[in-house]
């Protein structure tokens, strides 16, 4: 039954399609006659990003002031639901204050590898802490009366070939890893859209696939809103309306309404389907749109306070020899390292916000009671030698008693669009720590990034903090960490690996050409080292206090788990306590663990606390494809309760009834039993995947498409090559000049979709040129 019947049936066909595609860049299309307002959509995720110029999805155009928060990946290390509920509640207000009534944002999508791009704008390589955290963004957004849009659904794990990749991933760890964060915020949270992604899932563009739509976001989960594009993620618009894509954005200039209209006409689309789609979108538009509801006012003071204590929660402390921290007043300091001045708090791309102010730990550091004995920058922030720095902040460091030495990654190094190479540290910094340790024995590392990093320094220096990208509030949170003000209390959402070669999907990360196969499966993060026994640097959910907690009085009744938890130490502080589910003796090849618990608990010293946890069947369960469902398997399964999870500090088995299943079976899995995941045969994903795998290389005999990527030109005649070449001229020439930032940019348009040409360009390249382009490439 249609909530808008009788509006819908006031409307001609033309105007039905014309609402399925944006009016702009930013806005949906408006129907005077009829009284439907247009309303906003606009990024997100960690701030709002309003163009009020020129507008763009890569984050080129500045944005109105807004307040910068720590990202998401940042935010996961505080495992603090209110907090995020909170930071939600302040985006979607200020949001709402500039009458935008969708924020494109949480972004969910399961850090695969910690490679991809995009990860500090995701939460965790866990779904369960993903989803936990997500539905909280969800909530405290949309309770300023607009609407979140948590993205990209699914599976959009890489950066590179990111419009066309096949991402090819088996039912069970479809379910279990990539879709119970969506799954969570949906049913939790009542998200009002969803953004589905560019890259296909087995065969299908997401945007297009009835499965991850139909069957399920919509029928199995209830989900009831709307689902909008990726900008410029659609591919075949009527397929994408049969999929449940009601919003298609940003314009197309009305193109592709009117492929919607042709196919009612020429009877392949039944005109219900679209009614339908309008039917969902009215429910969307009458809900958030902003036309008469009162403008919020924005204390923006207040939100940088809110920034600057999100940060406090979510920064984690690695190391901390000899309780080198915190820093005692009088002591003599170097700061060294142009992130004390120049803070990295936030990963490029279209989540880029223009902070409406920014700290830097410097200026705390030189404001607070520390003998601070000089600053040196100490090198040269998008890489290359300079001797110089290196001596400088040398011989400044052999005077201090401390060293706080800040470095990590560019701005160039994560961005959206394209991959990370590696997970180092730039040479060029590695060099300074070196050198800085021959002359002090007192190097406190203090890391920003937006994930794991490897840590050849790790061993050789007294203290490390990890800043994450810490918004706007970073520099003052960071310094307040240092200097004692604020206990650490943030753990690691993620693991950090010893070696990148260590990560499950080394060898298949990323998909280069047509498909990506996710032959890991389930092993991914945790879930891999754990049961593999790989060792790694620092495990998930690890992260260190200046205060000591102890757990005991475990108790289990049925599905509730309780305990005590004290503060032994002399500083008041937070502990993250952590459940994890391990089944003994399992028939099903499985992850040794998995978190299925966790809440953040605030102690005075001295103080005690009974914590509560609640389990559900469910987490105790494992996806069964052939029945479409979640089992448990009868058994033994062990309830542990830690601070990270390699610290477990209680546990207790308990028996849980189910079935016997017959899917999954170790003894037919040889590698996945052990998960020995790394060089998985064929054969082996085969099974667990149920059908052949295509081929992973696109078929360079085969024409050019508009589905096809400008990428593939390099692999046709020479026409193709020049044209492929002469973009990528723009590439090293703007690496070349130091601009890597607009260098980056560039594999946005190779990787493009020759589809996706015309509208990108507004038209200025037209789909006649385009074709035209195609066919001599073919020729
Ligand atoms: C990104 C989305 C973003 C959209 C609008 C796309 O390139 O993938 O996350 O919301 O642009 O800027």
């Amino acid at each position: 039954m249609m909530k808008h019947q009788d509006l819908i049936g006031r409307m001609t066909l033309e105007e039905k399609a014309s609402l399925m595609s944006g009016q702009n860049f930013w806005n949906t299309k408006a129907i005077e006659r009829l009284g439907i307002p247009s309303i906003m959509l606009t990024d997100g995720p960690h701030g709002l990003r309003k163009q009020g110029g020129r507008a763009d999805h890569l984050g080129l155009n500045k944005s109105l002031p807004a307040t910068c928060y720590p990202t998401a990946a940042t935010l996961a290390n505080s495992w603090d639901k209110s907090l995020i509920y909170d930071v939600g509640k302040d985006i979607g207000k200020e949001a709402r204050s500039e009458k935008v009534s969708v924020l494109l944002g949480p972004g969910l999508n399961i850090k695969r590898n910690p490679l991809c791009g995009r990860n500090f704008e995701y939460f965790s390589e866990d779904p369960y802490l993903t989803g936990e955290l997500a539905s909280e963004m969800v909530k405290g957004i949309q309770s300023n009366g607009i609407s979140a849009c948590p993205k990209h659904y699914a599976v959009n794990s890489q950066e590179h070939m990111r419009m066309t990749i096949d991402e090819i991933v088996d039912e069970r760890s479809l379910r279990e890893i990539y879709l119970t964060g969506f799954e969570k915020v949906v049913k939790e949270s009542n998200p009002y859209t969803i953004m589905s992604s560019y890259n296909k899932v087995n065969g299908e563009f997401a945007n297009e696939n009835q499965y991850l739509a139909n069957d399920i976001l919509y029928s199995e989960w209830g989900f009831d809103g709307v689902v909008v594009t990726d900008w410029g993620g659609n591919n075949d618009r009527v397929a994408g309306l049969r999929a449940h894509n009601q919003l298609e954005m940003p314009s197309t200039n009305g193109i592709t309404d009117k492929e919607i209209v042709n196919a009612i006409n020429e009877g392949t689309l039944d005109e219900s389907i679209l009614n339908q789609a309008v039917d969902h979108l009215l429910s969307l538009i009458f809900k958030v749109h902003l036309d008469d509801k009162e403008p919020l006012q924005v204390d923006y003071n207040q939100h940088h306070n809110k920034a600057v204590e999100a940060a406090r929660q979510s920064i984690v402390l690695l190391k901390n020899e000899s309780n080198i921290l915190p820093l005692k007043d009088g002591k003599r300091v170097a700061v060294i390292g142009d992130f004390a001045k120049n803070p990295r708090y936030q990963g490029a791309g279209s989540s880029l916000i223009n902070p409406y102010k920014l700290s830097n730990s410097l200026d705390y550091l030189q404001g607070s009671k520390l003998n601070i004995v000089g600053y040196a920058q100490g090198y040269k922030r998008m890489g290359g030698k300079s001797s110089k720095l290196v001596q400088e902040a040398t011989s400044l460091s052999k005077s201090a008693e401390v060293v706080l030495l800040f470095i990590g990654l560019d701005e160039s190094t994560e961005a959206e669009g394209v991959d990370r190479n590696d997970l180092k540290i730039a040479h060029n910094q590695l060099e300074l720590v070196e050198s800085i340790i021959q002359v002090n024995d007192n190097v406190v590392v203090v890391l920003s990034g937006g994930g794991a990093l490897e840590l050849p320094f790790a061993d050789k220096v007294k203290g490390i903090i990890h800043t994450y990208l810490s918004g706007q509030g970073g520099g003052e949170a960071v310094a307040d960490i240092l200097l004692g003000n604020c206990n650490p209390s943030g753990k690691l959402s993620e693991t950090f690996p010893l070696h990148y070669s260590d990560v499950p999907s080394y060898s298949y990360y990323p998909g280069q050409q047509a498909t990506s196969e996710h032959k890991e499966g389930l092993f991914i993060g945790y879930r891999y080292y754990e049961t593999a026994n790989v060792p790694v640097r620092y495990p998930f959910g690890y992260g260190l206090s200046y205060t000591t907690f102890e757990f005991s009085n475990l108790m289990i009744d049925k599905f509730t788990v309780s305990f005590d938890l004290t503060n032994t130490g002399e500083v008041a502080g937070a502990e993250i306590v952590q459940l994890y589910i391990e089944m003994l003796d399992s028939r099903i090849f499985r992850a040794r663990k998995e978190l299925k618990g966790f809440d953040k608990v605030y102690l005075d010293p001295g103080e005690t606390k009974r914590v509560t946890l609640t389990l559900t069947k469910r987490d105790f369960s494992f996806f069964n494809p052939v029945i479409n469902d979640w089992e448990v398997e009868s058994g033994n399964y062990k309830i542990q309760i830690g601070s990270s999870i390699q610290e477990i500090h209680m546990e207790e088995t308990v028996q849980m009834d189910g079935v016997s299943p017959s899917i999954f079976i170790k003894s037919e899995f040889p590698h996945y039993s052990i998960a020995d995941v790394k060089q998985i045969p064929d054969s082996e994903f085969e099974k667990i995947l149920g059908r052949r795998l295509p081929s992973k290389h696109w078929d360079s005999n085969k024409d050019l498409g508009m589905n096809d990527t400008i990428n593939q030109a390099q692999y046709k005649n020479w026409i193709g090559k020049l044209f492929y070449n002469s973009i990528m001229f723009f590439h090293f020439f703007f690496k070349k000049i130091g601009r890597p930032l607009t260098a980056n940019n560039v594999y946005f348009i190779i990787n493009m979709p020759f589809r996706q040409v015309d509208r990108f360009t507004g038209g200025k390249v037209s789909k006649k040129n385009v074709e035209t382009l195609l066919r001599w490439i073919n020729r």
